[in-house]
């Protein structure tokens, strides 16, 4: 992997650093109607990169990260005279960064872009991996393309200004991370207050968590077998996720994820005798954190549905899960009956309190 990825909390010094190298003709930074205001402004007068830049804003929000507003990128770089030797500077969450990095990757047939995630969760997953992409169709990450910013520049000083909420969400893919790497990093997660955390020490635990994804993708940069490791929870999650929808009442994407994974680790411990101790301590950590996403025996069948219908088991006839041996012993390509994740979906509501 060629992207430098840089943990630090002086940020302006990191943008102006790597801005001198790659010596750009022209730079632009690509900011949304939250960050042009939570972050920006900061930046601007600590780096001489960024106050020096062109600023491009689309407005916040995942339904924003749209075929229009790739256009409207793609059209106010042209209109600013950027050429193949510009940088872009992707300064937001995981819908900025996604979306800058396909507009840079694209424009004029690519040019460099730095990603500065201003998100846990873009921290954490989106801004690192090289997947970008928009939403198209009504699908998600329906149009992209591969491709790896020059650096990712990882921080924490921007975390202030998120809700509860939004660091809980991204803190669940770290504790994804911790299960499929070692009982160290998931013991340091499960001991950690999200509530009540240190800038530093969230940035320590965001180093460790990162290289976790790293290594994945440094294994499978084009998601041909090993990458599906970072699906752990995600197949019961998004089945989580588009149930909440269908009622109308969306859940954030972590939160989903941190149900699915309980409910994963209780396929895990069903199907290839996952410790059983662990599954409890977790499902306790999850109950209080995210609480529970309320379902009776009745969701099972469109659960169960969903679950069939993820693009990931597109061509499956059973559903696909990737699962655990122990923590860090990851099963990719597992598959579980329909009457083995209903049986989990009981013990779920058990352990949840439902
Ligand atoms: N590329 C990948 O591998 C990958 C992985 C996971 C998720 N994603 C994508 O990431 C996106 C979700 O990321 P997200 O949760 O960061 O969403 P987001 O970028 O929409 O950010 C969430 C909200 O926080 C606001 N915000 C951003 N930084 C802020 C700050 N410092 N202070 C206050 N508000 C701030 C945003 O404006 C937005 O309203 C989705 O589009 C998802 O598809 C991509
Ligand atoms: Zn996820």
């Amino acid at each position: 992997m060629s992207q430098q990825l840089i943990f630090t909390n002086d940020v302006a010094s990191a943008i102006d650093s790597i801005h001198s190298a790659v010596n750009p003709a022209s730079t632009f930074v690509l900011v949304d109607s939250n960050t042009i205001s939570f972050v920006l402004p900061r930046l601007k007068s600590q780096s001489a990169a960024v106050a020096s830049a062109s600023i491009i804003e689309v407005q916040a929000g995942d339904v924003h990260k749209s075929l229009d507003s790739l256009a409207s990128i793609w059209k106010r770089l042209g209109d600013m005279g950027a050429t193949r030797r510009s940088m872009l500077i992707n300064l937001g969450g995981g819908m900025v960064t996604d979306m800058g990095a396909f507009a840079a990757s694209t424009f004029k047939r690519g040019i460099t872009f730095v990603n500065v995630p201003t998100t846990l969760l873009g921290a954490v997953d989106a801004s690192v991996g090289g997947k970008t992409g928009i939403n198209f169709n009504g699908l998600k990450n329906e149009v992209g393309v591969f491709r790896e910013a020059e650096a990712v520049i990882i921080s924490t000083t921007f975390f202030g200004t998120l809700s509860h909420t939004e660091l809980l969400s991204g803190y669940a893919e770290m504790l994804k991370h911790g299960l499929i790497s070692s009982p160290a990093v998931f013991n340091s997660l499960l001991a950690t207050d999200v509530a009540d955390i240190d800038p530093d020490h969230m940035l320590s635990l965001l180093r460790e968590s990162v290289q976790v994804k790293r290594d994945v993708v440094d294994s499978d940069p084009t998601e041909q077998g090993p990458r599906k490791a970072l699906n752990l929870g995600h197949t019961a999650g998004h089945a989580f996720e588009s149930l909440a929808m269908k009622r109308n009442s969306p859940v954030p994407h972590g939160y989903a994820v941190a149900w699915g994974l309980v409910v994963e680790l209780i396929l895990s411990g069903m199907i290839l005798k996952f410790p059983s101790s662990l599954i409890s301590q977790f499902a306790a950590y999850v109950y209080a954190n995210y609480r529970a996403m309320p379902i009776t025996c009745d969701d099972y069948p469109a659960l169960l549905d969903l679950m069939r219908h993820d693009k990931k088991n597109a061509t499956a006839a059973s559903i696909n899960f990737t699962l655990l041996r122990a923590i860090g012993d990851v099963c990719i390509d597992s598959t579980a009956s329909d009457e083995q994740i209903s049986q989990a979906l009981d013990i779920y509501r058990d352990l949840m309190h439902l």
